[in-house]
């Protein structure tokens, strides 16, 4: 849809400016009611609802700035203005072709009664899934330059939620869920034990991170996270053990500021996701929406895919980043002593690109092709890595016309090692060097200290460095990927190139870690996943038995949850995360990988509950064909999963990929069963997962013979 059809969605119903009048205002679509007013002292506040019940009890808003301390008093409404919108807008890619973005919008102009008169304007949006607000800093004489020393925004609780949370720690969102009471909340001991995670920091035993999963004792759930993270540090959430106030609370910079902003300036949106359905939270568009469009006119080059990878084989320890083992005992001639166990070698690189090529997987990374892998982390040394220049055995010449030959693309890995400041001195070269090799692709890393040292990975300078890395990619036509960003909020919407992040905690832990329990992926899709794709690595099909490195490491689930994941865990880049060799044991099963796409025009969430268990049917990008993943957690359950998604009257064939009778993902993980059947829009699936278990199903359109020679699913 162009702009200008947009607007003409857009109808204005109401503006109105009442300058003298300070009564409540309020807003509302289908269940969810927002009101807002000043109170006596001119603190401005909001509450909200769902179905007549509270959500959020009077909640304060705004802030101490350098400027002025009490930035959340003495305001008087100097205008409102309402309006309703309905648009509906295409996704470069997505999980479902059209999203519609439909709500009602007030927006609150508020003036200081102190002589300054300094001005500020909050812009509240309801959805039929919740609210959103963000504060706008309109531009004004008396406000200028100023620092944001703490944002004052409240979430006041109506209860003693349970919630799903993880430390609300500066550098990291890579750690294991805990299910507690908001009161029970105290990430001390957590954040002591968990030292699987490089860099923590996390000096507020009571903060945690959004997206932020709560469910009330009367079945309601509250999702609390924030859209349109720019230029502003990422918002954590301080919660007060005995009211249940939830208060932000902003990632500082080295010299405990929050922000430094020039008006006119706006904060990221605050929403606040609400349903008394959990699947209607992981449907939820309202991020998305509130995002700007895609910057990227010209988007033919971006390009959803799986990709395979010189990965898994390090993080088990069959091979490794190194090329030498040690940087500074060189030979005679001033080289790196090979060790004779460096993965990202030329015949290990064609090895992964004819798999790839053999298989329809478009994309091969290659991680340890470039020097400085000998001492990259835990140094805080500002010069880690040459982004231009391979290892000696890493041949790229080669290696791009080898590729380019097998129609496989290249997946480029700068890791920063956590010096963003040499990252961005390397940026131009290193994104035209991987123009010259044909990379299409960069997966970033930041593990370790951040340099500018004092800065945070969530901090403002973070945010704007993440930001700037997605924009030179774009300038280059290259997909980015992100490991150990800032989490997600939606701007994948306006760069579309910037295509997935890790920031949490992903499959790999179970590599070189004790790993996550087998609940870990039915909370994922409620909490770092309602901002944006992961890239969870999933697709891991031998689940124990690594090499010596790490005899006692296991995958926590079984096979068929790990193809179910390709489904539950949404990526348009999706890596197929274990070795050529381990595939090539179960090529029954890999069919599904084969398979799966990674775009799609539509998305069924058949069932969810966070901790427990969630089945996803989602449609492929222009065809007929529909796969469906389902999971558990610890405990085996049936999944029930009514077809009536499917074209009536069309026949389609289902492959069904479940766990094995036996199966369990400790003891029997790699037992599975596939069956085919026939399947209509009538057919109810009814499969059992195992402890730990999953199934993954592809349902593709019938042709004459196999209607014939299949049986109809009962
Ligand atoms: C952590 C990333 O998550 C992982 O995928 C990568 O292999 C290592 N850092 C090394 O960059
Ligand atoms: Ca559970």
């Amino acid at each position: 849809m162009t702009p200008a059809k947009i607007l003409a969605f857009l109808a204005i119903i109401l503006t109105c400016k009442i300058a003298n009048s300070q009564q409540t205002q309020t807003l509302e679509m289908g269940k969810v009611k927002l009101s807002f007013m000043v109170d006596a002292g001119g603190t401005p506040r909001y509450e909200a609802s769902y179905n007549g019940k509270p959500v959020i009890l009077p909640s304060r808003l705004g802030f101490n700035l350098n400027t002025d301390s009490l930035f959340y008093t003495s305001f008087e409404i100097a205008g409102t203005q309402k309006r309703s919108f309905d648009e509906t807008w295409q996704p470069i890619w997505g999980e479902t072709k059209n999203i519609r973005n439909h709500g009602e919008e007030l927006l609150i102009q508020l003036k200081s009664k102190h002589a300054a008169g300094c001005l500020l304007t909050i812009i509240f949006r309801v959805f039929e899934d919740g609210v959103a607000f963000r504060y706008v800093f309109p531009q004004q004489p008396n406000l200028k330059y100023f620092i944001v020393k703490d944002e004052l925004t409240a979430f006041n609780m109506a209860g003693n939620h349970k919630t799903f949370w993880i430390p609300g720690d500066y550098d990291s969102n890579e750690y294991l869920y805990t299910t507690s009471s908001l009161s029970e909340i105290d990430n001390r001991k957590i954040v002591e034990a968990a030292t699987d995670i490089a860099v923590r920091e996390a000096p507020d035993p009571y903060a945690v991170q959004t997206p932020l999963m709560m469910k009330t004792m009367d079945g309601l759930y509250i999702n609390i996270h924030e859209a349109a993270l720019v230029n502003y540090s990422s918002m954590q959430l301080h919660t007060d053990r005995t009211t249940h106030a939830l208060t932000a609370s902003l990632v500082p910079d080295a010299v405990g500021n929050k922000a430094y902003l020039h008006a006119p300036a706006v904060t990221p949106w605050r929403t606040i996701i609400i349903s008394d359905n959990a699947a209607a939270i992981l449907s939820s568009n309202m991020i998305l929406n509130l995002n700007d469009p895609s910057v990227i006119k010209d988007p033919t080059w971006i390009k959803p895919m799986k990709f395979a990878g010189v990965w898994w084989e390090m993080q088990t320890g069959k091979s490794g980043w190194n090329y030498a083992d040690n940087a500074d005992n060189l030979s005679k001639d001033g080289q790196l002593i090979p060790n004779g166990k460096h993965g990202a070698n030329t015949a290990n690189v064609k090895r992964y690109i004819d798999f790839a090529a053999a298989n329809g997987i478009k994309g091969v990374l290659a991680e340890g092709w470039n020097p400085g892998w000998e001492d990259w982390f835990g140094n805080w040394k500002e010069k880690v890595f040459d982004f231009t220049k391979p290892y000696p055995d890493f041949d790229i010449r080669q290696l791009t016309q080898y590729a380019a030959s097998k129609g496989v693309n290249l997946i480029m890995h700068n890791e920063t090692s956590g010096s963003a400041t040499d990252y961005e001195r390397q940026l131009d070269t290193a994104y035209r060097f991987m123009n010259l090799f044909g990379y299409t692709s960069v997966k970033t890393g930041y593990v370790g200290r951040i340099i500018p040292r004092g800065e945070h990975h969530d901090g403002q300078w973070m945010v704007d460095h993440y930001l700037r890395v997605a924009q030179k990619a774009a300038e280059h036509h290259i997909m980015l990927d992100a490991h150990e960003p800032v989490r997600p909020t939606g701007l994948q919407r306006t760069y579309p190139n910037w295509m997935a992040c890790e920031a949490g905690r992903g499959n790999e832990y179970n590599a070189f870690s004790n790993g996550s329990p087998p609940e870990h992926e039915t909370i994922l899709p409620f909490t770092r996943l309602i901002g944006g794709p992961m890239d969870y690595t999933p697709g891991i099909f031998k689940m124990k038995g690594y090499t010596s490195y790490a005899p006692t490491r296991q995958m926590h689930t079984t096979l068929c949850k790990q193809l179910a994941l390709y489904v539950t865990l949404y990526s348009p880049l999706q890596m197929v995360a274990d070795l050529p060799e381990n595939y090539q044991a179960h090529m029954d099963a890999f069919q599904f990988i084969k398979d799966v796409p990674t775009d799609w025009d539509d998305t069924k969430i058949l069932a969810a509950e966070p901790g427990d268990y969630i089945s996803i049917a989602r449609k492929e990008k222009n065809a007929a064909n529909w796969f469906i993943g389902a999971i558990t957690d610890e405990n085996s359950r049936k999944a029930i999963m009514p077809f009536s998604f499917l074209d009536k009257g069309t026949r389609y064939v289902a492959s069904i990929y479940r766990d094995a009778a036996h199966a369990d993902w400790k003891d029997n993980p790699e037992a599975y069963t596939i069956e085919q059947f026939i399947v209509d829009s009538n057919t109810t699936l009814n499969i059992t997962l195992a402890p730990g278990g999953g199934a993954a199903v592809s349902v593709k359109p019938a042709s004459a013979e196999e209607i014939k020679k299949l049986k109809k699913y009962k």
